[in-house]
């Protein structure tokens, strides 16, 4: 493991003894870190599993099996972790990544997601559409045959508009809508957009429903994911490979 670099930067960002599975999502993350190119600059997704493969990156870059990568990040706490590498951080509005990683909270057989337990979706969302190729890492954990029964979608809402949005997110039928709230601060979890989240409960999640929550007047975005198609990378039947 690579020690942090940068002195701006001194804490981990992640406590590696927290990690769910994470011999699992080491062992997909190091998979990841394999398909980087010397030069290439990667959108990096947000999540503990993107974090570890964002190390097992840096690894590859001090023992000299790569030169430079530039990651661009979808959350603070990913700029710190890329920084603290050492490695170089990219902005997307001064190059198009040539592809992009990030985890997941589900995936279905269809390959639709739900992302945004860390509540970096909006970000995430933007650089997944911002890439042409997606490659989503996910351990056996994150396979389910319906997306919605372990996992709410978390829709991003700009506070103002919580009268609007809230009866219109009822009336596409979820069994619950809770205002996600904060840790270490009273209230609400505030985006680093300014803004809230609802995690809504849906039980059965049909197609179109990224659509029809998108369109509704104060929603940013949402963390369901339908109809992309990306890559997976994950374990298959025979070992670990992109699936
Ligand atoms: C962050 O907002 C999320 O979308 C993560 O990518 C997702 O929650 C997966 O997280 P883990 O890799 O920590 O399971």
């Amino acid at each position: 493991m690579v020690t942090p670099k940068s002195p701006l930067v001194p804490f981990e960002t992640f406590d590696r003894s927290s990690i769910s599975n994470y011999d699992a999502k080491l062992e997909v993350s190091r998979s990841l870190a394999a398909q980087v190119e010397s030069g290439q600059v990667i959108g990096a997704g947000s999540g503990s599993t993107a974090f570890l493969a964002i190390h097992a990156i840096a690894d590859r870059v001090a023992s000299g099996d790569l030169a430079k990568v530039t990651l661009i990040p979808t959350s603070i706490e990913v700029q710190l972790t890329i920084a603290g590498l050492g490695l170089e951080v990219g902005d997307l509005t001064a190059s198009r990544p040539d592809w992009l990683f990030d985890g997941a909270d589900e995936v279905n057989p269809a390959g639709d997601l739900i992302k945004g337990r860390g509540g970096a979706l909006f970000r995430e969302k933007t650089l997944f559409r911002a890439s042409a190729d997606r490659r989503i890492i996910v351990d056996q954990s994150k396979r389910v045959d319906r997306l919605g029964g372990k996992f709410p979608v978390p829709v991003e809402v700009v506070p103002l508009a919580l009268p609007v949005v809230i009866p219109a997110l009822e009336r596409l039928g979820p069994s619950g809508l809770e205002i996600r709230k904060g840790e270490g601060k009273d209230g609400p979890v505030i985006t680093e957009m300014g803004n809230v989240i609802i995690d809504c409960r849906f039980y059965d999640i049909a197609d179109g429903l990224e659509l029809a929550i998108k369109s509704i007047t104060g929603v940013i975005e949402s963390g369901l994911f339908q109809g992309y198609g990306p890559t997976l990378v994950g374990p298959t039947a025979g070992g670990t490979d992109s699936a």
